[in-house]
């Protein structure tokens, strides 16, 4: 299963990166937002930088609604670097623009998938990877896992060949049970993936080797 950070902070993509086991990383216009990037030029030349830092999918979404402005922007953004995967909302428009861009070898990430249903048109239509948005689901009382299980159900009997991408990840928790259900992909904001190397049983475990060895080498 291949690790993502979701973020458009370079500073955060920078450490991630740092910590050598970072696969890719997710953006969306709100995290662009946040980090303040606005206006085509800038967002072009924030998605070249991301793409210096890590070598491997880098998702930059469209924002037209319409198939014509996805398929035009999709195409604009696969020009900046091989490594950028368009992602493309879960919309009519959307799912024809992913068929159109797959047509053209420009590999697609579909997002803000809820069910699958959802997930089997993104597969029909050719769809690299498909995000479906696990935490957002678990703050409507509804089981975010779930559905990644049933979409990995899904894809498997069907032999489909779109990655799941687990978005919306909220804790350590979701990445172990993403792992466990056949998840491709999981996208996490860095305190999450930092999370994963927390046990209170490993730091108390080092501070008794290291009181030990002091003791023996004092
Ligand atoms: O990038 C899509 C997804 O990961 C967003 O997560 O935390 O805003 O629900 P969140």
């Amino acid at each position: 299963m291949r690790i993502f950070i979701d973020t458009a902070s370079i500073d955060e993509i920078k450490e991630a990166h740092a910590l050598g086991i970072l696969d890719g990383v997710t953006t969306n216009p709100s995290l662009m937002a946040k980090e303040g990037i606005t206006g085509k030029d800038n967002i072009i030349d924030h998605y070249k930088r991301i793409c210096e830092i890590v070598d491997g999918d880098v998702s930059a979404e469209v924002i037209s609604t319409d198939f014509e402005g996805m398929v035009r922007e999709g195409e604009e953004l696969a020009k900046i670097h091989d490594n950028i995967i368009v992602k493309v909302p879960m919309t009519v428009d959307g799912v024809k623009a992913i068929h159109h861009l797959y047509e053209n070898d420009i590999p697609t990430n579909c997002t803000l998938v809820f069910s699958a249903a959802q997930a089997i048109l993104a597969a029909k239509a050719g769809a690299y990877l498909v995000s479906p948005f696990i935490g957002r689901i678990d703050d409507t009382n509804w089981e975010g896992m779930d559905l990644i299980d049933q979409i990995a159900e899904v894809y498997a009997i069907q032999d489909f060949e779109t990655e799941i991408l687990a978005a919306s990840i909220r804790s350590s928790k979701h990445i172990v049970q993403c792992a466990q259900a056949g998840a491709d992909v999981v996208t996490c904001p860095l305190s999450t993936i930092k999370g994963l190397f927390k046990h209170p049983l490993t730091d108390i475990g080092l501070e008794k080797f290291l009181a030990d060895y002091r003791k023996g080498n004092s």
